[in-house]
C-alpha cells in the first residue's frame, strides 16, 4: 500500500533523530578531526562479496596523472567462455564500487553483467574509502590531498581507470555506465579530453549528474551550501573531508539497519528518502543493511562546495573560485563551460519522474543538447534517485534497456549489433 500522507508524518518523526545525530557528527569530526578506524573484518568487501555468491573477482589499483590511488576490481560469471566487450561502472556521490553489489545478486546490476558475460570492471573515485591514497600526498595529514571536486574526477579519474581497464584487457574500446557523478565526471572528461571519446562504445548515464538545476532534494542543497558557505570556516577547524566511511553518521546508520524489527526497516529506509525520495517497497531492507556498511563513503568538503554551485547556477561549468582566483586559474573572471558536443558516441540517458537529486527536467535537457543520445523515463512514476542502483525492480525496468544498447552498441561499429567476443587467459 502506497501511504504518501503517512509517509510525511514518518518523515518529520525521523527528521528529529537525523538533524540530532548529524550535530552530534559533526561536532565529533570536530573533535576527534580524525577518521575513526573502521573494523574493516565485519563486514565483507567487493572480492569476499563476489566470491560468497560464486562469482570471480580481482582487484587492481589505478594512478592518476596527479597522483591518486584507486582501488579498481574486476568480476566475471566463471561459467562464461568468451567475454564480451569490457565495461566499466562508475559510482554516485558518496558511494563507492560496493553500489553494485549492494543489492545483492537477484537484483544488482554487476551481477547481470556477469552473467550475460561482459568482463565487468568496477571503479572507485578519489576520496572515498576506497581512493585515499596517494603516492606522495597522505590524507590524515595533506590538506592537499582534499583540494579536489567532480572536476579532477573527470579531468583524471575516468581517463586513468579508462586506461587501465584497457590496458590489462588488450582492448581498444569499452563500454561506460555512470550512475550520478559517474556520468557527470564521464561528461567532464568528453569535454576536456576529447580523445578518450574514441575508446568508448557507448555511455549509458543512469540518472547523470550532467546539469542539476533542479535538483529538489533539501537536505542535499542544504548540506551542501552550508560547506560553500562556511567552506573557510571548516578549513580553519581542518575539516577536509566529510561523510566518510567510519564516521559516527555511518556507523549509526549501519548499527539502526542491524536492529530487528519493524523499526529498523523504517528508520533503515527513513534515512535514504530524506534525502531522496520515497518509492514503497522498491529497495530492500536487506539491500540497505548493505549499503549502510559502506555509506556514507567519504568525500572532500570542496566536492560538496562544487555541487552546491552547480545546483545554485544551474550550469555544467569548472569549479568558481571567485573573479579573481578565477582570472589566475581560467585566465577569465568567469570559470570556463564545460561542453557537450563531444560526448557524440551512441549514448542512453535514464532517469525517473520522481527523482530529487537528479531531476527528470535536467537529464531531459542535456540529452537534447547530446547528438547522439536516447532518453528513457523508468516506467514507474515512484522512480527516485537510490532506485538505481538499489531497486527491486531494476532487473526488471531497467536493465533490459542497459542490455539492449550494450548489444546494439557495444561493440562500436556504429551500432552493427557486432561484439567483439574475446578470451580471458
Ligand atoms: C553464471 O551464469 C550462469 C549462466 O547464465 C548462471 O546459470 C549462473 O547462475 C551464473 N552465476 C554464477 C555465480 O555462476
Ligand atoms: C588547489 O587547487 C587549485 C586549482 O587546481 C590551485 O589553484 C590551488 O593552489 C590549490 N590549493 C592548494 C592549497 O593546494
Ligand atoms: C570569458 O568567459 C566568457 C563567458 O564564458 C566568454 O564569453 C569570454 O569570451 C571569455 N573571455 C576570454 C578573454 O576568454
Amino acid at each position: 500500500m502506497r501511504s504518501p500522507a503517512l509517509h510525511e508524518v514518518k518523515v518529520v518523526l525521523l527528521i528529529v533523530p537525523v538533524v540530532f545525530g548529524h550535530a552530534v557528527y559533526c561536532y565529533s569530526a570536530i573533535e576527534l578531526n580524525q577518521p575513526v578506524e573502521y573494523p574493516k573484518e565485519k563486514y565483507l568487501d567487493f572480492i569476499e562479496i563476489a566470491h560468497k555468491y560464486g562469482y570471480y573477482a580481482e582487484e587492481h589499483t589505478v594512478t592518476t596523472e596527479d597522483g591518486y590511488l584507486l582501488t579498481l576490481y574486476r568480476m566475471r560469471n566463471t561459467t562464461c567462455r568468451v567475454f564480451l566487450t569490457p565495461v566499466l561502472l562508475m559510482h554516485g556521490l558518496l558511494l563507492s564500487s560496493d553500489t553494485w553489489l549492494d543489492s545483492g545478486p537477484k537484483e544488482g546490476l554487476a551481477y547481470y553483467l556477469a552473467d550475460n558475460c561482459y568482463d565487468l570492471w568496477v571503479g572507485n573515485f578519489r576520496g572515498n574509502y576506497l581512493g585515499r591514497r596517494h603516492v606522495r600526498l597522505n590524507p590524515d595529514k595533506d590538506p592537499e590531498f582534499w583540494n579536489f571536486s567532480f572536476d579532477e574526477m573527470g579531468l583524471y579519474d575516468v581517463p586513468a581507470t579508462i586506461d587501465a581497464v584497457l590496458a590489462l584487457t588488450q582492448e581498444e574500446t569499452l563500454n561506460y555506465i555512470g550512475y550520478s557523478q559517474g556520468g557527470g565526471t564521464f561528461a567532464i572528461m568528453c569535454s576536456e579530453r576529447p580523445e578518450y571519446r574514441l575508446k568508448v562504445n557507448t555511455f549509458i548515464g543512469l540518472a547523470p549528474a550532467i546539469r542539476m538545476k533542479f535538483t529538489r532534494s533539501i537536505p542535499f542543497r542544504v548540506y551542501s551550501d552550508l560547506l560553500s558557505i562556511f567552506w573557510k570556516e571548516t578549513k580553519l577547524l581542518g575539516i577536509y573531508e566529510v561523510l566518510y566511511r567510519g564516521s559516527l553518521l555511518q556507523r549509526a546508520l549501519a548499527m539502526i539497519c542491524r536492529l530487528p524489527g519493524f523499526l529498523r526497516d523504517k528508520l533503515c529506509v527513513g534515512v535514504i528518502s530524506l534525502v531522496d525520495n520515497y518509492d514503497p517497497g522498491s529497495i530492500q531492507t536487506e539491500t540497505l543493511r548493505r549499503l549502510y556498511t559502506h555509506f556514507p563513503a567519504g568525500t572532500s568538503v570542496k566536492n560538496f562546495v562544487k555541487y552546491s554551485q552547480a545546483v545554485n547556477k544551474g550550469t555544467f561549468q569548472k569549479f568558481d573560485y571567485g573573479r579573481e582566483k578565477n582570472l589566475v586559474i581560467y585566465g577569465n573572471e568567469t570559470a570556463p563551460f564545460y561542453n557537450l558536443k563531444n560526448l557524440d558516441m551512441p549514448s542512453l540517458l535514464i532517469t525517473g519522474e520522481n527523482d530529487f537529486i537528479v531531476d527528470i527536467r535536467d537529464v531531459t535537457s542535456v540529452h537534447k543538447q547530446l547528438k547522439n543520445s536516447k532518453l528513457f523515463v523508468v516506467k514507474n512514476e515512484y522512480w527516485d534517485h537510490f532506485d538505481i542502483p538499489y531497486s527491486a525492480y531494476f532487473p526488471k525496468l531497467v536493465f533490459p534497456v542497459v542490455h539492449k544498447q550494450l548489444l546494439k552498441y557495444g561493440g562500436g561499429g556504429g551500432g552493427d549489433g557486432f561484439q567483439s567476443f574475446y578470451f580471458i587467459k
